[in-house]
């Protein structure tokens, strides 16, 4: 590490001390329970802990750069400090949002998607793939473009047209997207737009992209239609689920948002999972066993 190194992290590392006793004692319990990351006297950053919430919290703190020098050593204090101020520091936040948005602007075709979440997606897709999407976007041309077979539920009828018109320009079919009915609203596993799982046998899909409406429904709907191996992912993850990540409304430290979703941790516990964060939404992908 180099001398401006030094200097530079020592002067973020007074910026986030007075930070946090700025802090009020109510936000500081709540910033307490954002981070279970136990204090250490130093430690090296690996590539793996670059993929866990401590690292990219010195990331978001220190810019971009701490990601290229993430082999070099930091204070792990500094980290799990700097956990608690990013979940509380609006101008950081600004900062992941305009992150987040310009990486969008920048691909206008992408799935409205982290961009871990994308190169992860993009990783784990085959050619072979049966999908199934809940809310459509661009998201529907994008996987159409990389999977044998995609049918995505729509219930908004401009939206719906819209995507139409951009699986058509992509040369895909436009009934690849459904305009389907989200009554009955009391029973929301009979609505059709839930039911369009129906359209695979048990075993067939092999992705099923939940972003839509009546989330808990969908990936109850999807669980037996799922292949072994086959993926399931839940996007904006970060607002029901209990993860330690420092996105906006993040559930962590908080366990499920309400009993629904409490279950469905439930029954995936035994799936194996992917977190994708840019720190301003996160995705959960789970590989079926
Ligand atoms: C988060 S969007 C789905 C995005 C899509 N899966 C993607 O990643 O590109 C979920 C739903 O929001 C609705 N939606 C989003 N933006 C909209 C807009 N500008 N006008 C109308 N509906 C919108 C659509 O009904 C859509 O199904």
């Amino acid at each position: 590490m180099n001398a401006a190194t030094l200097r530079f992290g020592s002067a973020v590392r007074r910026r986030v001390d007075a930070a946090v006793d700025h802090i009020p004692g109510a936000i500081r319990e709540r910033a307490a329970a954002v981070t279970s990351v136990p204090p250490a006297p130093r430690q090296r950053i690996t590539a793996s802990m670059a993929r866990s919430c401590e690292s990219v919290a010195i990331t978001r703190v220190m810019g971009r750069s701490a990601f290229r020098s993430r082999s070099e050593q930091w204070p792990a204090r500094l980290g799990s400090r700097a956990v608690k101020v990013d979940s509380f520091w609006p101008p950081q936040r600004g900062l992941r949002r305009f992150a987040a948005e310009y990486y969008q602007r920048k691909h206008p075709d992408a799935p409205w998607l982290s961009k871990e979440g994308i190169e992860m997606l993009s990783d784990l897709l085959r050619d072979s793939d049966t999908c199934l999407e809940y809310g459509s976007g661009t998201s529907t041309a994008w996987f159409g473009r990389r999977v044998s077979k995609i049918l995505s539920a729509e219930h908004d009828p401009s939206w719906f047209e819209r995507v139409q018109g951009q699986l058509g320009a992509f040369g895909l079919p436009r009934d690849a997207v459904r305009l389907l009915s989200l009554e009955p609203r009391e029973h929301p596993e009979q609505s059709p737009y839930v039911r369009l799982v129906d359209e695979f046998a048990d075993g067939e899909l092999t992705f099923c992209y939940v972003d839509g409406e009546y989330r808990p429904a969908c990936i109850r709907a999807a669980i037996p239609k799922l292949a072994s191996g086959g993926l399931l992912v839940l996007d904006d993850a970060h607002g029901v689920l209990d993860h330690p990540t420092f996105s906006p409304h993040s559930r962590a430290g908080l366990g499920p948002l309400d009993a629904e979703w409490g279950a469905i941790v439930e029954q995936l516990r035994a799936w194996r999972m992917l977190w994708a964060s840019d720190g301003y939404s996160d995705a959960a992908i789970w590989i079926k066993p």
